[in-house]
């Protein structure tokens, strides 16, 4: 299983993005991009990227039909992107298809992984506006126990579930949290949060942060911290 710190590109515009980027002069961070980016700038944002030398997590969370999915799939799959997602709502059969259109004709394909729960859902609103009638952590280890059952990679879930969705789904299924916090940084709008280090213990593979590094002072410096609590 490898292990990694993903920096969130949550930024506006391209031109944003770059000068970020072009701050790393030694090392070529694992980067996520979402929906904002994406939508503002379109594929030749992840083309532009990918040409840099990054790791590519596309985080735009498809949830449609089937065969959507798989046709949506193969089109990011030309992309070259290395993790996408899905909303693991979609079925069990939303998320072979979504596996079947990501596989290239050479067999390889990016790592899929199943958002399960959002964390901004809370237990009650789950309960009462979506009628599932069970409590968070057995929902969010039932969904990602469908993931795994479909072949999927492994899921995006908060740092303090990762343990959870281990003992389901086994050490092999990866998981990928954001949520991180430094000791002595500010919370921002995350409601729980967990340091690198201990993510790292608590069975996180792959840690997703955004603000830490990319509105701290020196973000090199920030991102070099985070990968020596996370890595050790
Ligand atoms: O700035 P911050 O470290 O909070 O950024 C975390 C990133 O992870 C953002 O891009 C946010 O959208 C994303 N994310 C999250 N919580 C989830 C899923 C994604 O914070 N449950």
């Amino acid at each position: 299983m490898n292990h990694d710190v993903i920096i969130a590109l949550d930024f506006p515009s391209a031109a944003d993005v770059y000068a970020f980027l072009d701050r790393f002069q030694q090392e070529k961070p694992f980067v996520k991009i979402g929906m904002e980016l994406f939508y503002a700038e379109g594929p030749e944002i992840v083309r532009q990227i990918k040409a840099r030398g990054h790791k590519i997590f596309l985080d735009l969370k498809l949830h449609d039909i089937p065969n959507t999915v798989k046709s949506a799939m193969r089109v990011l799959s030309r992309l070259d992107v290395d993790m996408v997602n899905l909303h693991a709502a979609g079925t069990i059969d939303m998320m072979r298809a979504a596996l079947e259109g990501l596989t290239r004709e050479d067999g390889t394909r990016p790592l899929l992984l199943a958002v399960t729960q959002l964390t901004s859902t809370s237990e009650e609103r789950m309960q009462k506006e979506l009628l599932i009638n069970a409590t968070m952590p057995d929902t969010v280890k039932h969904y990602a126990y469908n993931a795994f059952i479909a072949g999927l990679d492994g899921v995006v879930c908060s740092p303090l579930e990762a343990a959870l969705v281990k003992e389901a789904c086994g050490p092999n299924f990866a998981t990928v949290t954001p949520g991180i916090r430094f000791a002595d940084s500010a919370a921002d709008d995350q409601r729980r949060v967990m340091t690198p280090a201990k993510a790292r213990l608590g069975g996180s593979d792959y840690i997703v942060v955004g603000r830490p590094i990319t509105r701290a002072e020196d973000p090199v410096a920030a991102y070099r911290r985070c990968v020596k609590e996370f890595l050790g």
